[in-house]
């Protein structure tokens, strides 16, 4: 691909506010943050806006996008909201959890966003970047992670940068994002169930409380959730999970008591390791190391989630 643009990365502010709107307003895509990660932001009511993120992206098309919306209310202009999608919108929003709600027949969505699905994922992001944007734009915004389709989401303007320079107008740089993981999906179903598309900051221990329901897993097989593609977050070299020791050639990622090059938390935090996470990847793929090595990560609450994206990274490219 060409580069087209000289990409300005500007700080936050109100005049870097007021000219991304300017360039979605164009049908440019913007990069800006949002709690989780770097989302690249276009107008989610246009075809051609939304076409244009699948293209700086280099994304596979058939892989719907998450809508980001100001608030609940404006959230049930477009989606149908079961009870059970009611209350979590309560617990939950402004924040890192994802719902995927039929979309309301009229809804005002470009269709290249869902993928031609009947169903729309929906999210009301925390992040006051992100809330700035949504408010001057005035329109739902479609925004998958700010990175080129296959490596890892970018939690700092300059991940955004590495990836796709040259390939969007513009990156607001608000630093490194808190969470650091993308948000949690559920599918809310008619009958009121929540089932686990992708693990994220709200755990499934969370999502329950506030239903009364246990949280389904994923139907296996059926791809439901397409970027959940096993290879989706891949840095370029191998990945070795659960190493607890360094071998030739590795650039090891610590954890707790295991000291690496670098660690995700040294006081073995989860929530620390989570928003490490993708910085990490980042920093052992450019360290010209041949392989890469992850300390074991305990498997509960957000540990699920950081599981699940090094399983992604270590899994053979497909
Ligand atoms: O934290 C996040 O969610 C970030 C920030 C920018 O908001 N966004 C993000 O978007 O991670 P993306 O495009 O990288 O991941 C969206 C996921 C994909 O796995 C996609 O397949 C799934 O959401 N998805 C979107 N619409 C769906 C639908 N209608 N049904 C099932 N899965 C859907
Ligand atoms: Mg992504």
């Amino acid at each position: 691909q060409n580069p087209t643009w000289q990409t300005e990365i500007r700080p936050y502010g109100t005049a870097a506010i007021a000219e991304a709107a300017e360039w979605i307003g164009r049908g440019q895509p913007v990069a800006i943050a949002t709690e989780t990660v770097y989302g690249l932001a276009g107008d989610a009511t246009s075809d051609s806006a939304v076409a244009r993120i699948y293209a700086a992206k280099g994304r596979p098309s058939f892989n719907p996008l998450i809508v980001h919306l100001p608030s609940a209310e404006a959230a049930a202009e477009i989606a149908d909201f079961p009870p059970a999608a009611r209350l979590l919108a309560k617990a939950f929003w402004p924040g890192p959890l994802t719902m995927v709600l039929p979309l309301l027949p009229g809804a005002k969505i470009a269709p290249i966003v869902t993928a031609g699905l009947p169903t729309v994922a929906i999210r009301v992001p925390a992040h006051p970047a992100m809330q700035a944007l949504l408010a001057e734009v005035g329109r739902p915004l479609a925004a998958p992670s700010a990175n080129a389709s296959g490596s890892i989401s970018p939690t700092t303007a300059q991940h955004v940068l590495a990836s796709l320079d040259g390939r969007i107008p513009m990156v607001i740089d608000s630093g490194p994002t808190r969470q650091g993981i993308e948000s949690t999906i559920v599918a809310i179903d008619t009958d009121g169930g929540a089932r686990l598309l992708r693990p994220g900051p709200i755990t499934p221990d969370q999502i329950a409380a506030v239903t009364g329901n246990a949280v389904c897993a994923a139907g296996s097989g059926k791809i439901e959730a397409p970027g959940q593609l096993a290879s989706h977050y891949a840095p370029s070299r191998p990945i070795r999970l659960d190493a607890v020791d360094r071998r030739d050639g590795e650039w090891l990622i610590g954890f707790g008591p295991v000291a690496g090059d670098a660690t995700l938390s040294d006081r073995g935090d989860l929530v620390e390791a989570a928003a490490r996470l993708f910085a990490a990847l980042h920093e052992a793929d450019l360290s010209g190391r041949a392989g890469i090595a992850v300390a074991p990560i305990p498997a509960d609450g957000l540990g699920l989630a950081i599981n699940d994206r090094l399983r992604r990274a270590a899994a053979p490219k497909s």
